[in-house]
Formats: C-alpha cells, sequence, structure tokens
C-alpha cells in the first residue's frame, strides 16, 4: 500500500489504549485549559485520526512561516499550510506547561486534546500578512479563509499534543466520518490497489458522478474514496447530514456495486484553493489512496484563485518526490447538449459555450430555494429531491 507522508507507518495522535486515556482524562481534570477555536479543534481532529501524519502537534511560528513561504517545516518536512493553535494574548499559557485544550463544537466543552507547551510566540501583523498572502493569495478579509484566520488571535502555542477524543465527528456521523487508520485498513480489507480519492463539500452532481467515473476508468483503479469535508462551512454552503445522504442515494442508484467508499473527515474548510489542494492530496495519501481528482477551483471561492491553479501548483511548487500520491486532472466537466452526455470540455473542442448545461452554484440554491426542479442534465432526480425537501425546510423554519 501507498507509504504514508513522511513515515513508515501513520501516526494517529488519538490515545486508544484504556489506561493512558484514562489517566489522561483525569489529568486533564487538574490542568490549566484554554479554548481551542474551532480551526485549532479541526487541525487536531486530523492529528488524531491520522491524517496529519507525521507531525506531532501543533507547529511553532518559525515552521509556519516557513510552511507558508516554501511549503517545509524548518526539519524540511514538505508541508503546505501551517497547522497552528493561534489564541489572544489574554488566554495564553505558559511555555513549559502542560494544557488542557477544550473543543468549542461540543456541549459543555470537554478537553479534546493535552498539549506540551513547548513554545508561546506572537506574530506581528506583517506575519499575519505573509503567512495569508503565501497559503490564501490574499489578504482580503471578504475571503471567508481570511476572514477566520484574521479572527483567530496572534499568539501561536506550539507543541506536541496526545488526542482524546475526535470531537462531535463520530457521534454526528457515525457511517461516514472515518479516521486515516480505518480507511486504509478497509482498503486493504477490499483487496484495493489502487484507490482514486473525490475532494467534496458539495452534494454530488452528473458532473462530480462523471468526474469519478472518468478518474476510475482513467487511472485504472479498483475503487473510489468519496471523502467528504463533514466540519464547519460559511454560510450557505449545504449542511453536511443533507450532502451524506445525497450523495449516498447517489451511489446506490448510479454506481456499480462495492466500487464506492462514501466516508468522510473531520476538518473546517479553509477555502485556500491551490494550497488546500495539496494539503487535500497528503492527507489522502495518508488515508492509503493512490489518486486524488482535482478539478476546476477546487478548494476555490468565489474569483479568488483562477480555475485550474489547484492543479498547476502541483506542477510548479510541489517537488519532485513531495509526496506519493498523483493527481488525476480535470477539465471543466458539463452536460453536452449535443452528444448527450456528461463530458470533459477539453474532450469536446468542437462545443461553444451554450452547447453545455452550465449552472452556477448561486443559481442552483436559487432555484432550490424557490422550489423548482433543477434539470435532469445538471443533477439526478433522486439527488435533487433531497436537496429540495432540504430547501422547503429551511424556508418553512424561516419563514
Ligand atoms: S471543493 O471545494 O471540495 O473542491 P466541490 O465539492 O464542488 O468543491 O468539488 C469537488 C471536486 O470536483 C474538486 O476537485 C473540483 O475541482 C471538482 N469539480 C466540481 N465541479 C466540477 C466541474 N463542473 N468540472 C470539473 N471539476 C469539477
Amino acid at each position: 500500500m501507498i507509504r504514508p507522508h513522511g513515515s513508515d507507518s501513520l501516526m494517529p495522535l488519538l490515545v486508544e489504549e484504556p489506561a493512558r486515556l484514562k489517566a489522561l482524562q483525569e489529568e486533564a481534570v487538574n490542568l490549566p485549559s484554554m479554548m481551542l477555536s474551532s480551526a485549532a479543534a479541526a487541525n487536531a481532529v486530523m492529528l488524531g485520526a491520522g491524517y496529519f501524519t507525521p507531525l506531532k502537534g501543533f507547529m511553532g511560528k518559525a515552521d509556519a512561516l516557513n510552511v507558508a513561504e516554501h511549503m517545509h517545516t524548518d526539519s524540511g518536512l514538505f508541508w503546505p499550510v501551517p497547522v497552528l493553535n493561534l489564541t489572544t494574548e489574554g488566554e495564553a499559557p505558559a511555555p513549559g506547561s502542560r494544557l488542557a485544550l477544550r473543543d468549542p463544537n461540543v456541549d459543555g466543552n470537554p478537553v479534546i486534546a493535552i498539549q506540551d507547551v513547548e513554545a508561546v510566540e506572537v506574530l506581528s501583523d506583517d506575519e499575519v500578512g505573509f503567512i495569508a498572502q503565501h497559503v490564501y493569495r490574499t489578504n482580503d478579509e471578504t475571503h471567508p479563509g481570511i476572514s477566520t484566520f484574521a479572527s483567530l488571535g496572534r499568539v501561536v502555542v506550539s507543541g506536541p499534543i496526545e488526542v482524546l477524543n475526535l470531537s462531535y465527528f463520530e457521534t454526528d456521523f457515525p457511517a461516514t466520518f472515518r479516521t486515516a487508520v480505518e480507511i486504509r485498513a478497509d482498503i486493504e480489507k477490499r483487496g484495493w490497489r489502487r484507490v482514486v480519492a473525490f475532494q467534496t463539500r458539495n452534494p454530488m452532481h452528473r458532473a462530480h458522478e462523471e468526474l469519478c467515473k472518468m478518474a476510475l476508468e482513467a487511472v485504472d483503479a479498483d475503487g473510489i474514496l468519496i471523502h467528504m469535508l463533514l466540519g464547519k462551512l460559511k454560510p450557505g454552503d449545504i449542511p453536511a447530514d443533507v450532502r451524506d445522504a445525497a450523495i449516498r442515494k447517489m451511489v446506490e442508484l448510479y454506481f456499480p456495486p462495492n466500487s464506492v467508499m462514501i466516508t468522510g473527515y473531520g476538518f473546517d474548510m479553509l477555502y485556500a484553493g491551490p494550497r488546500e489542494a495539496v494539503l487535500h492530496a497528503l492527507f489522502r495519501q495518508n488515508a492509503g489512496c493512490t489518486h486524488l481528482i482535482v478539478g476546476r477551483d477546487h478548494a476555490g471561492v468565489g474569483d479568488f484563485y483562477g480555475a485550474f491553479d489547484a492543479q498547476t501548483i502541483f506542477d510548479e511548487s510541489v517537488p519532485e518526490g513531495a509526496l506519493a500520491i498523483e493527481i488525476f486532472r480535470a477539465d471543466h466537466t458539463a452536460y453536452s447538449k449535443k452528444l448527450n452526455k456528461v463530458v470533459m470540455m477539453r474532450d469536446a473542442p468542437d462545443h461553444q459555450k451554450e452547447d453545455f448545461v452550465l449552472l452556477s452554484g448561486t443559481r442552483v440554491r436559487e432555484m432550490l430555494g424557490a422550489g423548482e426542479d433543477l434539470p435532469v442534465e445538471f443533477a439526478r432526480p433522486e439527488v435533487a429531491r433531497i436537496l429540495m425537501d432540504h430547501y422547503a425546510q429551511e424556508t418553512a423554519t424561516t419563514t
């Protein structure tokens, strides 16, 4: 099976040995504690679940700046996005202490991890801008990732962690949330050798479905890992339980049996486009996948990134051999009225724009909000029905 990133074996930081877990839970009661941001709690979940192998905890300032600028930690590990526990001055703990990290996303704010605080450093305004510019390619606060980053505080609390639980993901999404350890085990059990991962934060429409099928065939894979984001999104994005139901229906009706694993991971969306695509590739490698689909405007938002920037970054900025996973590059995909099927635009060079059924995300939301049917060329009717029911309920509860 494909090797994990930077390590011979996965390094999940979740403590599962019962005696050790009990000891840590007891210790946590008497430790000074700190409330995490949702972003830091999501990092703890990814570290706990093995997706962020081989990191041992939160990065310090030097690593954050190096990762932002060069996609390498101080010690030379390839890594595309700083993994930070940021807080405000008033909340800063003492270096050298052990600290209980509380989960902002679970009632009662239970301790999610214990951190050995190695350093407590403050980012200057310039450093915050530098990190944002390199990771997000912008400092514009209308970018949802930047507005979140700007709200997190300037104090970098670094050091290794031990993770006590995986937040709300196991309880809220028992059928879908999976750790990298579990996905590797499942791939092994199925005997799959080539596995294509599909990242998504949306319900899957016909274009998404066909992308998966095209990739499956093109790379001669044994199966597809649909790996949906289950963490926080920007307002207006479709909730995870609705996306999950829509995806399950689509797979049930339109994919061959045993060709798909429907799974999810617990991370908040960064909307960092190209850099997030590289992080996506890295943690799918950790989950045992050999390929990741990267299509149009992968992990993008608004007009902040060029449509294929998330593909070119792999050619321009990811050093040869830094990752073992390969990228399946997809062109803009849509239903062709001429060919009566979903195609990649590069495969239909004689087409004009109007030969395709194209709907923007905004238009789709408008149609669903108005109770209009989505065209069958765009969405499978059974999937559209689940989305329409969701929007009807939303409208009923807000009026
Ligand atoms: S993302 O933020 O998770 O990337 P989304 O769920 O919409 O958003 O996309 C999942 C994957 O499908 C990404 O790789 C994206 O580039 C790709 N994709 C979505 N729609 C299209 C399309 N019409 N044509 C080509 N690729 C697409």
